[in-house]
C-alpha cells in the first residue's frame, strides 16, 4: 500500500490534469506546498506511525464494484477480499478490526467489502438536505472546507464534480479519507490536511462548501470573509452551521461550553447569519433549511463509542443542551459571491 504522505503528495499531480478545468489553481501549488511542509510534514502526530502501520496493512484488493450514490458509498464486495487460507466471513472481520484502528469514525456511512462502518452521524442525510437546493455540482470545482473524513466529497464526485478538493487538518480523517479513496483512486477528490487559514484566495471556485465549521471559528465574519475570497465572481457558497432562535439582533457566545462542546463560539440566529454574510459581500443569500439535529442522525455506535448527542443534552428536556442552551439546530444558507 502507498503510504499517507505519498498519497497526499500525489494531489499535485493529479491536480495539474484538471488545471484546464480549475483556471489558475496550478499557480497556487507553491503556496500549498510550503503550507503542507509547514503545517503537515514538519508536524508530525503522535500516533501516526500505529496509523501507518495499520493502513499498511489493509487489503490491497481492487473493488469489483462501488456506488457512491443515496444508497451509500459502497466500496468493493466481501467476495472481492478472498484472503488466502481464511473463509469470506473471517476476511470481513478482519478487516472490521483493521477499520476499527481509525475510530471514531464520525462521518458517513460507510460500507467497504462487506463491513458496514456505522458511523456517528448520518452525514447522508445532511446531503439530501442541502441537495435539492445548491447548484448541481456536475462539471463543477468544489472546495469543501472542514470536510472531515472526506464523505461529502465521494457523494459531489457521484453527482460528476470536475474536482472536489476538502481540506480539514484532523489527522485521523486523512487516513479515513484515503482508506476509502484508495481502492477508487481516480476519483477526482482529495483531502489536504489543512486549515483554511493556510489557503490563498484562490477566487477560483465554482461551488464553496463551509459545513458544520462557523461555529468553531472565533471571528466568524472573517469565516466568511475568507470563504468568499475561495469562490470566483458568481460563484456560490453553501454554509451550513448551528443557529438559535431569534431575530436580527441575536446571537448566542456560550460562557463556556455548548453540548459539551469546548469550542463553540457565535451562534446567531437566521436573520443575524444572513446580515453577517451581507456584511461579508455576499449577495442572493437565503436560507433553504433548518432542522434541529436528531438523536438518529447523531448517536453513539460501535464506531464512535465516547459520548454522543443524547449526552449532549439536558436528560429532561431534549430542547435543551446539558448547559441550558437552545439544542442543536443547524441552517443551511446559499448564498454568491457578486459577479
Ligand atoms: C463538525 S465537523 C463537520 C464535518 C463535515 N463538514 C460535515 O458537515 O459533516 C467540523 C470539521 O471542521 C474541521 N475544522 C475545524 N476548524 C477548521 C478550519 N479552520 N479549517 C478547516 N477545517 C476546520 C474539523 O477538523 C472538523 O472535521
Amino acid at each position: 500500500m502507498t503510504d499517507i504522505d505519498t498519497l497526499t503528495e500525489r494531489f499535485f499531480s493529479a491536480t495539474a490534469l484538471h488545471t484546464t478545468q480549475v483556471g489558475n489553481l496550478a499557480k497556487h501549488h507553491q503556496a500549498l506546498a510550503a503550507a503542507l511542509q509547514r503545517e503537515y510534514a514538519d508536524r508530525k502526530h503522535g500516533r501516526q506511525a500505529e496509523w501507518d502501520d495499520a493502513f499498511a496493512k489493509l487489503p490491497a484488493v481492487e473493488p469489483s464494484t462501488y456506488s457512491l450514490g443515496p444508497d451509500g458509498v459502497r466500496i468493493g464486495i466481501a467476495a472481492d477480499l478472498s484472503l488466502p487460507g481464511l473463509s469470506e466471513d473471517d476476511s470481513v472481520a478482519r478487516l472490521q478490526a483493521q477499520l476499527q484502528q481509525f475510530s471514531p469514525w464520525r462521518k458517513g456511512p460507510w460500507q467497504l467489502f462487506g463491513v458496514d462502518i456505522d458511523t456517528e452521524w448520518h452525514s447522508d442525510w445532511k446531503w439530501q438536505r442541502l441537495r435539492p437546493h445548491i447548484t448541481p455540482v456536475k462539471g463543477r470545482t468544489v472546495l469543501d472546507i472542514g470536510c472531515g473524513n472526506g464523505y461529502h466529497l465521494f457523494r459531489m464526485a457521484d453527482e460528476g464534480a470536475a474536482l472536489a478538493l476538502g481540506i480539514d487538518p484532523t489527522r485521523l480523517f486523512l487516513y479515513q479519507f484515503h482508506i476509502a479513496k484508495q481502492y477508487v483512486p481516480a476519483l477526482p477528490i482529495h483531502l489536504l490536511p489543512l486549515r483554511s487559514e493556510h489557503l490563498p484566495a484562490f477566487n477560483l471556485f465554482d461551488t464553496v462548501f463551509s459545513l458544520g465549521v462557523l461555529y468553531h471559528r472565533r471571528s466568524p465574519i472573517d469565516h466568511l470573509t475568507e470563504l468568499g475570497g475561495f469562490l470566483r465572481p458568481g460563484g456560490e457558497l453553501v454554509l451550513e452551521t448551528l443557529v438559535v432562535p431569534g431575530d436580527e439582533h441575536t446571537v448566542l457566545v456560550p460562557a463556556d461550553r455548548y453540548a459539551k462542546m469546548s469550542n463553540v463560539w457565535f451562534l446567531p440566529a437566521v436573520p443575524m447569519l444572513e446580515t453577517w454574510l451581507k456584511r461579508a459581500g455576499f449577495v442572493n443569500i437565503r436560507t433553504v433549511d433548518v432542522d434541529q439535529t436528531s438523536i438518529l442522525e447523531q448517536r453513539r455506535t460501535d464506531w464512535m463509542t465516547f459520548h454522543s448527542l443524547e449526552d449532549f443534552l439536558d436528560p429532561a428536556d431534549p430542547n435543551k443542551t446539558f448547559e441550558g442552551y437552545p439544542a442543536p439546530r443547524r441552517s443551511i444558507t446559499i448564498a454568491e459571491k457578486p459577479g
